[in-house]
């Protein structure tokens, strides 16, 4: 009996989950082709980088010269899908560092009790209007093709802020989302909220080994995950964690924590691959 009642559990989560590891491949190549000079983005043709995501066609970006935010968006032909990509942290970077670090919390207007970090709301307000504008043309385009967020570090907090906002003010459902190594965005009231706009079962949040980014800001102050965690292991094993506290998803104290774990994301080291030797598309070769 106890046995059919496991079996029973086993098939419905993984009758719910369906997570893609080749396409989670792909997404964390087209997150981490935003870090490369957008002059090999548009045409899409960065190299190794934009290899292993596959090919996109009509890319535009979105900028903030202020903050130095970056995120893309394009068409992915085979998939009939719009592609929405947010840029992640640069660390010399002392804008970007200071959006991370800023950790005070204010009130989220879409939601009752929800409180998110007004690093990451401020920064995703400067890129808002670019993103509504661009998605709004997009969706004129390809009507009915798929729209898929993704983004790695800050670019995968940029990325949950756009699928509320473009539920809330365009009524635009984003059918899924993958983001690497993402930051906690905001509290439990707006974590149940962000899960019920996008459901677990096609949000995943994959995140890596001692990665620390994983973990901020502390949930002690307040902040809380969502979506269906994926946790890597250092040898790029993967299981579905219960909820953000499954110790199987966290086997380290938080002093042995790192910021290397953060820069290597499904079998492809962002650090790695990150920096100009290997966006070696056609206009920066010589670079
Ligand atoms: C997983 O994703 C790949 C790449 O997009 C696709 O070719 C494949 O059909 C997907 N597998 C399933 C089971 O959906």
């Amino acid at each position: 009996m106890i046995k059919i009642l496991i079996l029973l559990t086993l098939v419905s989560v993984s009758q719910c989950i369906q997570y893609n590891e080749t396409e989670s491949i792909q997404l964390a190549a087209y997150s981490l082709s935003s870090y490369c000079n957008s002059d090999n983005l548009s045409p899409y043709n960065c190299g190794k980088i934009c290899e292993r995501s596959g090919e996109l066609s009509d890319v535009q970006f979105m900028n903030d010269y202020e903050q130095n935010l970056f995120g893309y968006i394009g068409y992915q032909p085979q998939k009939n899908q719009i592609l929405v990509v947010f840029r992640g942290s640069i660390l010399s970077d002392k804008k970007n560092v200071l959006i991370d670090l800023d950790i005070l919390k204010i009130n989220y207007q879409f939601c009752e009790n929800c409180k998110i970090s007004k690093g990451f709301f401020n920064a995703y307000q400067k890129l808002k209007s670019q993103a509504n504008q661009l998605i709004q043309e997009y969706k004129q385009r390809y009507n009915d093709a798929q729209i898929v967020a993704t983004g790695h570090s800050l670019g995968a907090a940029l990325a949950s802020l756009f699928v509320v906002d473009v539920f809330e003010t365009l009524n635009y459902q984003v059918n899924y989302m993958y983001t690497f190594g993402s930051p906690r965005v905001g509290n439990q009231h707006f974590a149940d909220y962000f899960n019920q706009i996008l459901s677990p079962d096609v949000n995943f949040r994959v995140f890596k080994g001692k990665d620390s980014i994983a973990r901020f800001p502390s949930s002690s102050l307040g902040y809380n995950h969502f979506g269906q965690g994926v946790y890597y292991d250092e040898q790029d094993n993967y299981i579905f964690c219960q909820n953000e506290f499954d110790a199987n998803c966290n086997q380290y104290y938080f002093w042995q924590l790192n910021f290397a774990d953060h820069q290597k994301y499904v079998k492809c080291t962002f650090s790695q691959f990150r920096g100009d030797q290997m966006c070696t598309g056609s206009k920066n070769q010589n670079m």
